[in-house]
């Protein structure tokens, strides 16, 4: 069965993601740590805006989403930008017929609120099984402890139709202490695109 399409059915100025520039939190997360050029994994690659930054670095990039708008998208924003990648449509709760040990760092920015608590073992599989051995993982999802953003709980529901699920930092932290070190857990604000958010911020490395 494939997953919903969040893009269908909204107009892309619409998407609160859709953005020119990438947050400065990824983009100083990972230039700390790689600092020659190396294959990234963007999970949940979206219309590809940080994808073609460390693309533009230098970097070989390979963007995954679920939505077939979105891959269509990054593409079209690779063409234009002249840019190199590799975008597939794939959802990554399910099981990946992909080369294992493949990529230098894996990061997935607002993407694991979108999956819900009985597909995380999956999607954290996927992401360690993808990695080489030693790689770096960072996840940035939204946190059950902002109080701005859709109510409150762990389910919430969003303008653009979407459901959400705000994690804990300690779920967080059980979910992927099963397949990486933890290196640094920690709750962030990020600016959004009229409100700020509160989000947990994992910083991992591939045991
Ligand atoms: C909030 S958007 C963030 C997009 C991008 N990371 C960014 O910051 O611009 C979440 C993205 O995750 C994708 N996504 C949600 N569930 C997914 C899944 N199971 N597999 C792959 N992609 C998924 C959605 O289609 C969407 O593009």
């Amino acid at each position: 069965m494939k997953s919903i399409d969040i893009y269908k059915g909204i107009s892309l100025d619409k998407i609160p993601w859709k953005r020119e520039a990438s947050p400065n939190v990824l983009i100083h997360s990972i230039e700390k740590l790689i600092t020659k050029p190396s294959h990234l994994l963007d999970l949940g690659c979206g219309l590809g805006n940080d994808a073609a930054y460390f693309a533009s670095k230098g970097h070989k990039i390979t963007g995954i989403d679920s939505s077939e708008t979105a891959i269509l998208h990054a593409k079209q924003l690779f063409k234009e930008k002249n840019l190199a990648g590799n975008f597939l449509e794939l959802d990554l709760c399910k099981l990946l017929a992909l080369p294992k040990h493949t990529y230098d760092m894996a990061y997935d920015f607002e993407v694991l609120h979108h999956i819900f608590p009985s597909n995380r073992d999956t999607y954290a599989k996927n992401v360690s099984n993808l990695l080489k051995s030693q790689a770096y993982y960072l996840s940035i999802c939204f946190s059950e402890k902002d109080e701005n953003f859709g109510g409150e709980g762990k389910f919430r529901d969003t303008p653009i139709g979407t459901k959400l699920y705000f994690s804990s930092k300690e779920e967080i932290e059980e979910l992927m202490s099963k397949y990486f070190n933890i290196l640094e857990i920690k709750e962030i604000e990020l600016k959004g695109s009229s409100i700020p958010h509160q989000a947990i911020f994992c910083l991992m490395q591939k045991v």
